[in-house]
């Protein structure tokens, strides 16, 4: 765990992904590993939705959201495909370094990606629960939902979850 808790959100850019995938090494197992041209891709089609917590010595957590349709998640190793109407913001992948947790970094950048998506107007927010992460994400206003795309690529736990960004 680390002594201070002194951090800053701000976007993500692409001198950034070498610290991100190693945050996503320690955060994941390997079968759901993306690799550094999936991220590239998802960088550079969603400038605006895709943000980092900075630390003292280096990046503590990242989170990866784009615009997306309801009931319609976007597949693991998803290069950052464009929908047309998009109504949802998906948030495809958040870690935080393991010395990072509990200091609330996850919480924040929820937050702001949430408000990010209210002003873009988007209806829904929804993302895949992996792991042990449906309780975490059930604290943060999210249900489990059904999704018309199948989520096998996600493993076998995976679990569709959405909440509205509207009132
Ligand atoms: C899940 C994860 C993102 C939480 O990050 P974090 O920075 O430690 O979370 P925060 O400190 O912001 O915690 C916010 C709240 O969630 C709670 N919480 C944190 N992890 C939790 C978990 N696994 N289960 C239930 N609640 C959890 C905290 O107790 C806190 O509650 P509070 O607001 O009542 O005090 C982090 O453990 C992680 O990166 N895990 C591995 C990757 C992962 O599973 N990502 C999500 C994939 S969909």
């Amino acid at each position: 765990m680390l002594n201070s808790p002194r951090f800053f959100l701000r976007p993500m850019e692409p001198a950034d992904l070498e610290q991100v995938l190693a945050i996503q090494a320690q955060a994941y197992p390997p079968e759901l590993h993306e690799s550094a041209q999936v991220f590239s891709g998802k960088l550079r089609q969603f400038p605006g939705s895709n943000w980092v917590a900075q630390g003292d010595e280096g990046l503590l957590a990242y989170l990866f959201a784009q615009p997306a349709l309801y009931l319609h998640p976007p597949s693991l190793n998803d290069p950052g495909t464009p929908v047309t109407g998009a109504d949802a913001l998906h948030l495809h992948d958040m870690a935080v370094a393991p010395a990072a947790r509990g200091l609330g970094l996850a919480r924040s950048l929820v937050r702001d990606c949430l408000e990010w998506g209210r002003r873009q107007g988007l209806h829904w927010a929804t993302l895949i629960a992996v792991g042990d992460s449906p309780a975490f994400w059930a604290g943060q206003g999210f249900a489990p939902g059904n999704p018309v795309t199948p989520l096998a690529c996600y493993g076998p736990k995976a679990c569709y979850m959405h909440r509205s960004l509207l009132g």
